[in-house]
């Protein structure tokens, strides 16, 4: 387990050094992909697949101007409308969403 969030990290680090291009899916236990997926099942009810959406009065998440560490407190734990994930979530799968919701804003 800790094992594997290690190998996340690493390569969601080498994500952004090389500008967020491609990155070896091979090296850790979960593919790049997994963030979106999750995104995708759990997060666009609200959110949108743009993270504009913007239900029950969720702010859009391409301008959202939080930390990464914020985005992470707020997701493990909730705010407003907005349920916590940390009993629904691993801390890796929220990691790897919480890269997914970052990712939303630079392609704006
Ligand atoms: C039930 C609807 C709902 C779902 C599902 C939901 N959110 Fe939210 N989200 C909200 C609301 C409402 C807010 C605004 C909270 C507030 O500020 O009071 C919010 C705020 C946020 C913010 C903060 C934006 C900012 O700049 O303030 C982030 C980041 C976020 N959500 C990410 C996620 C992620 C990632 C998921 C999926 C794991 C998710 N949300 C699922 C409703 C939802």
């Amino acid at each position: 387990m800790r094992t594997s969030l290690i190998g996340v990290i690493t390569v969601m680090l080498a994500m952004l050094a090389c500008g967020g291009n491609s990155a070896p899916a091979d090296m850790a236990g979960a593919a790049p992909s997994k963030g979106d997926k999750i995104y995708n099942t759990q997060c666009t009810l609200c959110h949108g697949k743009d993270g504009g959406l913007g239900i029950s009065g969720a702010k859009d998440l391409r301008q959202s101007t939080l930390t990464r560490e914020e985005v992470l407190a707020l997701v493990s734990n909730g705010k407003g409308a907005m349920a916590p994930y940390k009993n629904v979530l691993t801390k890796a799968e929220i990691s790897a969403v919480v890269d997914h919701v970052l990712g939303l804003r630079k392609k704006e």
